[in-house]
């Protein structure tokens, strides 16, 4: 699951999440990692704003008030892991397995970002690697990670 921080005006607009200017520059970085399969939203569900014109960042009461729906998201697509946009996300704490990505909006403001970008789909992929690498079992690691002790044949 990939956590942003809050809807702007477009995703309020329309209930979808990431389908702005920073959805398009994280459509652009997923593009190029490897497939998995993953939901994208928000740590609230609605646009924190004081005004029509300026969104600004969701307090933690708000935060709080969407938990039991990233919760029950969490329990019904049996999530594996978090992927965390930006600061504001990386406060959330779900247990679960995470790596923590720059929000794609701070990157639109960057004024030399292929370096950033190229960043970005390196964690993730290893992040996804890392979750769909099956464990050796405590068994496994007793026997210097061997399933089964060799015998040699002549
Ligand atoms: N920024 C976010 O954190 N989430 C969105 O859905 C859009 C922009």
């Amino acid at each position: 699951m990939l956590l942003g921080e809050a809807p702007g005006k477009t995703e309020d607009a329309t209930g979808l999440p990431f389908i702005g200017s920073s959805g398009r520059l994280l459509d652009f970085i997923l593009k190029e990692v490897v497939p998995f399969f993953g939901l994208v939203t928000n740590t609230v569900c609605c646009r924190p704003a004081d005004n029509e014109q300026y969104n600004r960042e969701p307090t933690p009461p708000e935060i709080n008030l969407c938990r039991d729906h990233i919760t029950e998201l969490i329990d019904h697509y049996q999530i594996q892991g978090i992927v965390y946009l930006g600061k504001i996300a990386q406060s959330y704490d779900t247990r679960l397995p995470k790596v923590n990505l720059m929000h794609p909006a701070f990157i639109l403001r960057m004024e030399y970002k292929y370096y950033t970008i190229q960043k970005q789909r390196e964690l993730l992929n290893n992040f996804i690697k890392e979750l769909t690498t099956p464990k050796l079992s405590s068994n496994r690691k007793a026997n210097n990670g061997l399933h089964q002790k060799t015998k040699s044949i002549q």
